[in-house]
């Protein structure tokens, strides 16, 4: 597509953020429902009526098979035999299935060819699909699944960090290369430096715990073709993957999803298997196949996010500025590849945060443990990176005896552009200073300081903790040829419009957005458009809902799209009624050609009588992403989103328990393309990093299983939990100096780790428990246990 062509509505004299929010509800004379607006998800009264239709609300085909997957209950064994004679024969079973009934590849990874459906000989982790049970019901085809008996030789098993460094050691390799980043000379920086510390920071990982937890339903077709239907954030891989595994071309099948109930990246790859599982049984029974999981069987089964320890080593000046810092990252990959490699190499792109570093090593080691897979999960990586850096920034400014923000602010990546990221990027976006500068004022940060500290004084049992932290997220995949998106649009002879494109919807309002898009760009009232469900029959090939580019691509290829429409109904107007192209405009609801106006349906039904294509398709790919593995460098993001957060905590040193006062955050998301929108993503991503580094805590035991697996014992955040005085500000003065659609900024991902203000808030008020005599190495997630036992330490018992 021709970039030129996108439209591109340059900062000079452009309202400001707050003028379009006021223009919205719409003007008179204005659409309903262009970009910029503040409107509502296009779902958000079906969400809360429960009217909104997921997978698994579908009225159910006649004759539709329910599905249970049995479970390896070792992490690293033989199978020595497996008896399903018993299972077959069980009430209601129609077909029991195994890795021998694959007609195609036994394989659901998205990359490497690792990740089996079925267990062939061998199971890496407890948990793992051994064979399916379709049944009449889900109960029956449980009951029958227990009948199964499966001999297991045992092998070693590797389930922590330590134990897979030491596997690594005995086989010579870890699961996937390691890989390093060099910024000039960091071991030279390191020794010549003034002050130097080493450390260490153990990061959790993280369940989606989505409230839709993972689906498939496959509905067998003529010509051993399948539909399915899949709670999916990739269409395009459930697709070819089950294409794949039955040996059928990937035209073959067609898979659908209207939207999810969440995915949070833990519906980017893993639910190939479920559209897998479920399309074997279809195509071998001839029946359709419902796979769904329970709340437990979903978190045994599912990858999470990487848990992930940083070792760091820093050297600084008395003013708290950086000379160099060497990363070493642990990540724990579980048994197979999935998106580790990405996944880690995004935990080194975001090592540096918003700092510049004159000098850096970063190291990444990826280790395989006989746990389930790891997978992606909001930001990819990105935060357990941020992490590392954070804590650098505590510690370098305890040891230095000045304020955090100050070591902060000393070492941001400077708005002149002059600054160079560890993979040689420039940083020539950076609005950090400003941002933080601002935020640090309006949530009156020097003031509150003073209190937390005469508070702290004052209490001896309560301690409070006070962090002002930033984010600098970078925008576009990483792997670079995924940053594309398709789009379809028709437009009815009656001027009703309907929207189709690759992006999928999980609850973001991704679809809103594009509608949006869609409506300015046709200058129609958005109900005119009809937002439908994303299918590969309609737009093949797309990447993953991901990467917080969701918006990003879609809505540029949705625009080329309707500007592709549009520009016929131009020349078509223009010709039949002796204009220039010029002198057709598009008001809104009408089109204004010479002196005469007409409806914008009235148009569109001439068109059509004068043989009008009115369907088009749109296309759009990220201009001058690269990145060369070789030298660890090149251009991996179109731009960044920042964002800061102030977090103020406060810990019962008795038991460890703490609460979150309240949180202000600034976030830049360019200009809004709906504010609303944007501001649900910025509080629903603090909430769910605060429960990653606060109170979720994945537990297996000695033997591999994991023993958190249900509400019960693990802990996500409640509304209890949100802070009483929480204050989210869109930045007025968010402007994205990349051409991306309508100058928006992505943000999805970046407010998660807008949180670690609350995990360094916490760290200060440990400190403070210790009369600030000692650093405390709190680990994440700090739940009530880890802060009690880091009290404990700093008071030296
Ligand atoms: N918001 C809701 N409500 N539900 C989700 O599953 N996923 C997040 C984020 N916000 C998610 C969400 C993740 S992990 C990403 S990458 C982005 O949405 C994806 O959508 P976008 O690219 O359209 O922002
Ligand atoms: N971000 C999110 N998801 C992804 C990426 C990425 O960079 N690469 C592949 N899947």
């Amino acid at each position: 597509m021709d970039e030129t062509r996108i439209q591109d509505r340059g900062p000079a004299g452009e309202p400001s953020l707050k003028e379009l929010h006021e223009k919205s509800p719409a003007q008179p004379s204005d659409i309903r429902g262009g970009v910029h607006k503040t409107l509502p998800h296009d779902s958000a009264a079906r969400h809360v009526s429960g009217m909104a239709r997921y997978i698994d609300d579908e009225p159910e085909l006649p004759g539709t098979l329910q599905v249970y997957i049995a479970m390896s209950s070792r992490a690293h064994a033989r199978i020595v035999s497996l008896d399903l004679d018993v299972a077959r024969r069980a009430p209601g079973v129609v077909a029991v299935l195994t890795a021998a009934d694959i007609p195609g590849q036994n394989d659901y990874s998205p990359v490497m060819g690792d990740d089996p459906i079925f267990a062939d000989g061998f199971v890496f982790y407890i948990g793992q699909p051994l064979f399916a049970v379709a049944a009449e019901t889900l109960d029956q085809a449980r009951r029958a699944a227990a009948l199964a008996v499966v001999d297991y030789e045992d092998l070693p098993a590797g389930i922590t960090i330590d134990e897979a460094i030491a596997h690594a050691e005995a086989e010579g390799r870890d699961l996937l290369p390691s890989h390093t980043m060099r910024l000039g000379d960091a071991d030279a920086a390191l020794a010549g430096a003034p002050k130097r510390i080493r450390g260490r920071v153990e990061v959790g990982g993280q369940d989606h715990f989505y409230l839709e937890g993972q689906i498939a339903v496959a509905i067998p077709q003529e010509d051993g073709d399948v539909i399915v239907r899949s709670s999916t954030q990739h269409p395009s891989e459930v697709q070819h993957n089950v294409a794949k595994m039955l040996g059928v071309p990937d035209h073959a099948v067609t898979v659908e999803v209207r939207r999810m109930g969440g995915g949070f990246g833990g519906k980017e790859s893993q639910p190939a298997l479920f559209g897998c599982v479920a399309a074997l049984v279809a195509l071998k029974t001839g029946r359709p196949a419902k796979c769904r999981l329970d709340r437990d069987d979903d978190m045994v089964m599912t990858g999470k996010r990487h848990e992930v320890r940083v070792d760091y080593d820093v050297g600084f000046d008395e003013g708290g500025r950086l000379q160099a810092v060497a990363f070493d990252h642990f990540v724990r990959c579980g048994y197979s590849s999935d998106l580790s490699a990405a996944i880690a190499d995004r935990a080194m792109f975001h090592a540096d945060n918003a700092y510049k570093l004159p000098a850096a090593r970063i190291h990444s080691r990826r280790l395989k443990t006989h746990t389930v897979s790891n997978t992606a999960f909001r930001g990819f990586g990105g935060p357990q990176g941020m992490v590392g850096i954070e804590r650098v920034m505590d510690r370098v400014a305890f040891e230095a005896g000045l304020d955090p923000l100050d070591v902060r602010k000393a070492n941001f990546y400077p708005a002149d552009g002059s600054g160079v990221t560890p993979y040689h990027m420039s940083v020539s976006d950076s609005v950090i200073e400003e941002i933080v500068e601002e935020l640090e004022a309006s949530c009156d940060y020097r003031a509150r300081r003073r209190e937390v500290r005469a508070f702290n004084a004052a209490n001896p049992i309560l301690k409070k903790g006070l962090a002002l932290t930033p984010v600098k997220f970078g925008i576009s995949f990483t792997t670079s040829h995924l940053n594309q998106a398709g789009a379809l649009v028709h437009i009815y002879k009656d001027g009703s419009v309907h929207l189709n494109h690759g992006g999928t919807e999980m609850g973001q309002g991704l679809f809103t957005k594009v509608a949006q898009v869609v409506a300015e760009e046709l200058q129609i009232d958005i109900e005119r458009i009809k937002i439908t469900s994303t299918t590969t029959a309609k737009v093949p090939n797309t990447s993953a809902t991901a990467a917080s580019s969701g918006s990003d691509l879609n809505g540029m290829a949705a625009q080329a799209a309707a500007r592709t429409i549009k520009g016929r109904l131009i020349d078509y107007a223009a010709s039949r009624y002796n204009v220039s192209a010029e002198q057709v405009v598009f008001l809104p609801g009408r089109v204004r050609i010479g002196n005469m106006e007409k409806r914008f349906e009235d148009l569109v039904g001439e068109a059509y009588l004068a043989r009008v294509s009115l369907s088009s398709t749109g296309f759009y790919a990220t201009p001058g992403i690269t990145y060369d593995r070789e030298t660890a460098s090149g251009t991996p993001f179109f731009y960044f989103a920042y964002g800061a957060g102030c977090s103020e905590v406060v810990i019962d040193t008795l038991t460890g328990e703490h609460r979150l006062l309240r949180v202000d955050i600034l976030h830049d998301v360019g200009q809004s393309l709906n504010p609303a929108l944007d501001k649900g993503q910025i509080e629903g991503g603090f909430i769910q990093g605060l429960g990653w580094l606060t109170t979720e805590e994945l537990w297996w035991n000695d033997k591999g299983a994991l023993m958190t697996h249900a509400p019960s014992t693990y802990k996500i955040p409640t509304a209890n939990d949100r802070p009483d005085d929480f204050s989210i500000r869109i930045w007025e003065k968010g402007r994205n100096p990349s051409p991306t659609i309508y100058r928006s900024k992505a943000v999805g991902e970046p407010p998660f780790m807008l949180a670690i203000s609350a995990f360094s808030a916490l760290t200060d008020a440990v400190c403070a428990a210790g009369d600030y005599r000692v650093f405390p190495d709190l680990d994440a997630p700090a739940t009530p246990e880890r802060v009690l036992m880091a009290v404990e330490a700093v008071r030296g018992r």
